[in-house]
C-alpha cells in the first residue's frame, strides 16, 4: 500500500513544488513507483516535470469533478518509475465547489484510495493557503514534510499550520504523522539561515532533518527545462541534496 506524504506550508514560495519535484525524482530514482501529485491550480509541479499545459489531457480537477476515472488521469513521465497526476488552472474550481460538498475534506483521499496500492509513495504537493485543497492534502496524507525558507518571519506561520494539522487529526486523520522540516534555499554564509536552524533545532529537535537544501541558481533554473534537478545537473550539489533528502526520507519511513 502506497504511503502518502503530503509537502505543505501554507506560506508561499518556501520551496514546496520545488522538494515534490526532486524528492519524488530522486526516490524514483532509488526504485520506488513513485505518483507525484500536483494538488496547486498553479500547476508548478506540473510543467515543472515537463508537461506543456493541455486541455485533452486528463488531470487532477477532471477525476475529481468524475469527469474521467482517477487513473485515466495519471500519466507516466519520461522517467522510469516516475507517474504525475497533473494539475491545471481549473482545480481553482473545485476550491469553490468542494466547500459546498458533504464530506468535502476527504475528497483527495477518496479519489485517490484505489490506485494507492499501484505505487510505493504517492507524494502530494500543496498549495500555498490553508484553504480546502490544503486540507484535503492533510486529511489524505500518512505523512507530512514542511519546508521552511531560512529568511525572517520563516517560523511565522507555522503555529498556524500545527494547529490545523491538530484539527485534522481529530477531525478526519488521527493517524497524520510530521515526518520533518526541511531547510529550503539554505544559504549558510547569513547569519539568519544559523538563526532560523537553531530556532527549529530549540523547537522541534525530533522533526529537524538533517539534510538541508542549499539556495542555488541550478535549482531555478531546472523547472523551466521541465527536469528535475538529477536530470538537469546530476553532479550538482543540489541534485546531491535531494538525493540525501530521498534516503533520509526512506529511513524515516522505514523502507
Ligand atoms: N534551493 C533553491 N535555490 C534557489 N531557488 C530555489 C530553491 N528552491 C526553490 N527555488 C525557487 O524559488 C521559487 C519558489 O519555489 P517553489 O515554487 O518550489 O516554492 P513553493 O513553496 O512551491 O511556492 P508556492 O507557494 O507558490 O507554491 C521558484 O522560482 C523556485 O525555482
Ligand atoms: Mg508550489
Amino acid at each position: 500500500m502506497g504511503i502518502v506524504v503530503a509537502i505543505v506550508n501554507q506560506k508561499g514560495g518556501v520551496g514546496k513544488t520545488t522538494t515534490a519535484i526532486n524528492l519524488s525524482a530522486c526516490l524514483a530514482e532509488l526504485g520506488k513507483r513513485v505518483l507525484l501529485v500536483d494538488c496547486d491550480p498553479q500547476a508548478n509541479a506540473t510543467s515543472g516535470i515537463g508537461f506543456q499545459r493541455s486541455t485533452a489531457r486528463p488531470h487532477l480537477y477532471d477525476a475529481l469533478s468524475g469527469l474521467v476515472d482517477v487513473r485515466q488521469a495519471i500519466h507516466a513521465t519520461q522517467f522510469p518509475n516516475l507517474f504525475l497526476l497533473p494539475s491545471d488552472m481549473e482545480l481553482a474550481g473545485a476550491e469553490v465547489e468542494l466547500v459546498q460538498e458533504e464530506g468535502r475534506e476527504q475528497a483527495f483521499r477518496n479519489l485517490l484510495a484505489p490506485v494507492k496500492p499501484d505505487f510505493d509513495i504517492l507524494i502530494l504537493d500543496a498549495p500555498p493557503s490553508l484553504g480546502i485543497l490544503t486540507v484535503n492534502c492533510l486529511a489524505a496524507a500518512d505523512y507530512l514534510l514542511i519546508p521552511i525558507q531560512c529568511e525572517y518571519y520563516a517560523l511565522e506561520g507555522l503555529g498556524n499550520l500545527l494547529s490545523t494539522i491538530r484539527r485534522i487529526r481529530m477531525a478526519f486523520n488521527p493517524a497524520l504523522t510530521i515526518l520533518g522540516i526541511l531547510r529550503t534555499m539554505y544559504d549558510a554564509r547569513t547569519n539568519l539561515a544559523h538563526q532560523v536552524s537553531a530556532e527549529l533545532q530549540k523547537h522541534f529537535p525530533q522533526w529537524l532533518l538533517r539534510t538541508v537544501i542549499p539556495r542555488t541558481v541550478r535549482l531555478a533554473e531546472a523547472p523551466s527545462h521541465g527536469l528535475p534537478i538529477i536530470h538537469y545537473d546530476g553532479r550538482s550539489i543540489a541534485a546531491e541534496a535531494y538525493r540525501q533528502l530521498a534516503q533520509e526520507v526512506l529511513e524515516r519511513l522505514g523502507m
